[in-house]
């Protein structure tokens, strides 16, 4: 493609803001923003490899500054840059126990906050695997003109106005959701800009891929181990079984599920009544994308974006993705619902 056909994702978001007149552009300044974030945190990402060389988590460099730890080093640059985006009233994220409430006046007067997993499937770093960034952008509930509160962190998904990923995969993209759809920008080195590459992004109705840690599955409930049994027979819908796929790292299980169908799932088993996976920074994000996208996310009992949050970093059960895959495995889980969890 030629440089001048390229759509930056700026340009992209612009175009979009346009369409709706009393729009004042603040989402599209933290969007950019998050997008400047992942091309430091990438940056930092891809010299992962050379950590030996460089220095370990600890170990002091050749300039004599400690060695970051990478969920650290992507942490502090999120919370750097959107305190510095006038747009961003504060920031819930996986690595600090409370919500920050950015304290000038400029944050204090803004209409946002986000929050974010700085570094997802961080223990994939070690194996050169596919790792990303998870962010969900709220408008504030508490009164603007004083610093954000708790309440503004603790919304429901359906709340939403955008949510993203950034994947630090073969390539890098981007790819953020607000209601008009979802679609994604991959990162162009030469210019050092994320372009439109996949526009419209949708979720397929079926797939043929399965997705979780199936090492767990004697702890699961009845109604999973059923649905695992149908998976793995040649059932009659597919006449084969499904594929199974397990990256342990959601957001590039994710990525795979919104471009080929499919489900992935981290449910709840005897050991973690709540799974795993985090309401807020982690399935919220992602239920908002899979559903603009024409998919299906829900814990089990409700929707993923029905759930009021109670605490920051509370855990949820998650079955995610194609619309078909995601109702079929509930009904095994409901016909089996006698067995606790
Ligand atoms: P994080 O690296 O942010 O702590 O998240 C890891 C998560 C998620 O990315 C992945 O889907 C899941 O943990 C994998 O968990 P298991 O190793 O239990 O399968
Ligand atoms: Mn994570
Ligand atoms: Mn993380």
């Amino acid at each position: 493609m030629s440089q001048s056909k390229l759509i930056t994702m700026d340009e992209f978001t612009i175009q979009e803001t346009r369409k709706f007149p009393q729009a004042t552009g603040d989402l599209s300044a933290i969007l950019r923003d998050l997008g400047l974030a992942g091309k430091v945190i990438n940056n930092q990402v891809r010299r992962a490899g050379l950590v030996d060389i460089l220095g370990k988590h600890g170990a002091t460099n050749v300039q004599g500054e400690e060695q970051m730890k990478l969920d650290i080093f992507a942490n502090d640059t999120l919370i750097n840059i959107l305190q510095n985006c006038t747009e961003c009233a504060g920031i819930g994220s996986e690595e600090n126990d409370d919500h920050i409430s950015y304290q000038d006046t400029f944050s204090a007067n803004s209409k946002y906050v986000v929050l974010f997993d700085p570094l997802d499937g961080s223990s994939n770093i070690d194996v050169n695997a596919p790792i990303g960034t998870i962010f969900a952008i709220y408008r504030r509930v508490s009164e603007l003109g004083k610093p954000c509160t708790e309440a503004d962190f603790l919304q429901a998904g359906k709340n939403l106005m955008a949510a993203g990923y950034i994947i630090y995969g073969s390539s890098t993209m981007m790819v953020y959701a607000t209601r008009l759809g979802v679609n994604g920008f991959t990162l162009e080195p030469s210019i050092g800009e994320f372009c439109l590459s996949h526009p419209n992004m949708k979720c397929a109705e079926n797939g043929k891929i399965y997705s979780l840690n199936q090492g767990n599955s004697i702890k699961y409930s009845d109604g999973m181990q059923a649905y695992l049994n149908y998976c793995m027979e040649h059932n009659k819908e597919e006449g084969r079984p499904l594929t199974q796929r397990y990256i342990g790292s959601m957001v590039a299980d994710m990525h795979r599920t919104l471009i080929k169908g499919g489900i992935f799932m981290y449910p709840a088993d005897k050991s973690n009544p709540n799974g795993k996976l985090r309401l807020q920074y982690e399935c919220n994000p992602m239920a908002f994308i899979v559903e603009a996208a024409g998919g299906k996310a829900t814990n089990g009992h409700e929707n993923i974006l029905d759930i009021v949050p109670t605490e920051l970093h509370q855990r949820v059960p998650i079955y995610i993705g194609s619309k078909n895959m995601v109702n079929k495995v509930m009904e095994y889980v409901k016909e089996h619902a006698t067995t606790p969890m």
